[in-house]
C-alpha cells in the first residue's frame, strides 16, 4: 500500500523522498512472485518446486576451470577488456552452429550477444514499444517477459493455448478484436518449445500457421527459445526462425544448456533490425561481458558440449518422470501438462481452489510453488500452479508433491466443510503463516 510518499511493505515503513520524481513507467516495476519466493523457498527444509534454476551441479566443475585457465593463458588481455557491442565474432560463429541444431540458418553478422536472453527481451521491447502498444503473448507467459513489457508500458494481450501450444484461431480473433479497437500491435512474444510456465510445445503445423497469421497482419514474432535443446525423447519441431527470417527475432541463451552465471544469451535479428539492436546494446551496456564470452568460447572449443547437454537432458528427464509419477500417484483426479522437455509442469487445480491464497499454507507445510497468477498480466491464473522439476532431486520432488497433496486435500476439506457458510476467508486468514513471505502478490 502506498500513501503520499510513504511505502508500506510487510511490517516495515519507509519514507522515499523521491516518490514524486519517478518516471511513469516505474509503475510497472514490482517484485515478481518468483523473486519473492526465492527468499522463502531457499530455506533448506522447504522443498522448492518454485524457481526455474538449472541444476548446474550436473556440470563438472573441471570443465569450467579448464576453460577459465585457457582464457587467461591465451586471451587474458582481450577477455579482461571491453569488447564489441555485438559480441565476439568467434562466439557468434559457435552460436550459429548451436542454432543449426534447431534448423536455423543465419549470418554471423545478424547475431547480437546480450547479457542473457533477458536483456535481449529488454532491448527488443525498448526498440519497438511506445506506451500503450500491444504485445501479444501466450496465456500464461514467462513472468520475466511480462515484467519487461510492463516496464515499457506495453499493453499485454494474452492468447489462449492448449496442449499443442498457442491456438491459431484465438490469435486471429485477438488480432481482429485489437485492430477493431484501434490498438497498435507491435509483436507476438512466444515460447514455442517447452513453454515456461505451461510445459507444452507448439506443433509444427501451428508454427507455420502462426507465422502466416503474423506475416499477413504485419506483426513481428519474438521467438524465445532457451529450452529447445533440452528434449527428453525426440527433438522438438524446428524453431519458427528456421522457416521465416525476415519476420522473426529469435532469442537463445547459454543459461540452460551451460550455466546462467555467465549471463550470456543472444538475439538473431532480421538484417534490418540488427543494427538498431547493436546500438541499443551499446547504449545499455557498452558491450556484453568479454570474460564470459571467452569462457564460453573456450568451453565450446575444449569440452564435449553436446555430451554435456545430453547429461542435462537425462537429469531433467529423470526429474520430470519423478514429478509425473508422483502426481499420478497422489493427485490422480487432477490434470497437468506433460512436458517432453524443459523444466515445468502446469497443474490445474479443482474449481474454487486458489493457488495464491494457498501458498502461505503450502510454505508452512514446507513446499513452495509458483502460483499461476505470476504468469498473467491480468491477475488471472489462480486455478493454476507452475511446478518446476529442474532443481530438486527426484526424492525431493516426490516429497514435495506429497506435501503439496496434503495442502490441496486440506484446502478441499475446508471448502467442503465451510461451503455455503461464507466462512472460508476467515479460515484462510487464521491459517496464514505467522511470518508470511513478503511481496507475494
Ligand atoms: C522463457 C524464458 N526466457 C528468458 C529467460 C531468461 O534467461 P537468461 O538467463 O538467458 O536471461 C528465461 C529464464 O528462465 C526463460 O524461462
Amino acid at each position: 500500500m502506498t500513501t503520499h510518499g510513504t511505502t508500506h511493505s510487510g511490517s516495515s515503513t519507509t519514507f522515499d523522498p523521491w516518490y514524486d520524481h519517478y518516471a511513469d513507467r516505474t509503475a510497472g516495476l514490482s517484485a515478481s512472485e518468483v523473486r519473492a519466493l526465492f527468499a522463502v523457498a531457499s530455506r533448506p527444509e522447504v522443498v522448492s518446486l518454485a524457481g526455474g534454476m538449472p541444476f548446474v551441479s550436473a556440470l563438472p566443475p573441471e570443465l569450467v576451470t579448464a576453460s577459465l585457465a585457457r582464457v587467461m593463458r591465451d586471451s587474458g588481455p582481450q577477455a579482461l577488456q571491453y569488447g564489441s557491442g555485438q559480441g565476439t565474432p568467434e562466439l557468434r560463429e559457435h552460436i550459429l552452429e548451436i542454432m543449426a541444431l534447431e534448423g536455423i540458418r543465419g549470418s554471423v553478422d545478424d547475431v547480437v550477444v546480450t547479457t542473457g536472453s533477458q536483456q535481449a527481451l529488454d532491448l527488443v521491447t525498448k526498440l519497438f514499444i511506445d506506451p500503450g502498444d500491444v504485445v501479444l503473448a501466450e496465456a500464461p507467459s514467462y513472468v520475466g517477459a511480462i515484467g519487461v513489457f510492463r516496464s515499457y508500458q506495453a499493453e499485454i494481450a494474452h492468447v489462449m493455448m492448449d496442449a499443442d501450444g498457442l491456438i491459431p484461431s484465438s490469435l486471429r480473433e485477438s488480432i481482429a478484436a485489437l485492430k477493431a479497437a484501434g490498438k497498435t500491435i507491435k509483436f507476438l512474444y512466444t515460447i514455442p518449445t517447452f513453454h515456461n510456465p505451461a510445459g507444452v510445445t507448439l506443433s509444427w503445423q501451428r508454427r507455420i500457421e502462426i507465422l502466416e497469421i503474423c506475416r499477413s497482419n504485419g506483426i513481428l514474432v519474438l521467438e524465445d527459445n532457451p529450452y529447445g535443446l533440452l528434449y527428453f525423447d525426440s527433438p522438438p519441431p524446428h524453431a519458427m526462425r528456421s522457416v521465416e527470417a525476415e519476420g522473426v527475432i529469435y532469442l537463445g541463451s547459454f543459461s540452460k544448456t551451460l550455466a546462467p552465471g555467465f549471463r550470456v544469451g543472444w538475439a538473431l535479428a532480421p538484417h534490418a533490425i540488427r543494427e538498431k539492436l547493436i546500438l541499443a546494446n551499446e547504449s545499455a551496456i557498452l558491450s556484453p561481458s568479454a570474460f564470459s564470452q571467452y569462457a564460453i568460447l573456450e568451453y565450446l572449443r575444449g569440452a564435449d558440449w553436446r555430451a554435456q547437454i545430453n547429461t542435462f537432458r537425462s537429469v531433467y528427464r529423470e526429474r520430470r518422470d519423478a514429478m509425473l509419477t508422483a502426481l499420478q500417484e497422489h493427485l490422480p483426479e487432477m490434470s497437468w501438462t506433460v512436458p517432453t522437455g524443459g523444466f515445468y509442469v502446469w497443474l490445474n487445480l479443482p474449481p474454487n481452489l486458489d493457488s495464491k491464497e494457498m501458498l502461505p499454507r503450502a510454505v508452512k507445510e514446507l513446499v513452495a510453488y509458483t502460483p499461476g497468477t505470476a504468469f498473467y498480466a491480468d491477475g488471472t491464473g489462480r486455478q493454476h500452479i507452475r511446478l518446476s522439476f529442474c532443481y530438486p532431486t527426484p526424492d525431493a520432488i516426490r516429497l514435495g508433491v506429497r506435501r503439496l497433496t496434503a495442502v490441496i486435500n486440506g484446502e478441499l476439506e475446508l471448502l467442503n466443510t465451510f461451503a455455503n457458510t461464507g466462512q472460508l476467508e476467515a479460515v484462510h486468514e487464521s491459517a496464514h503463516v505467522s511470518n508470511p513471505p513478503p511481496n507475494i502478490n
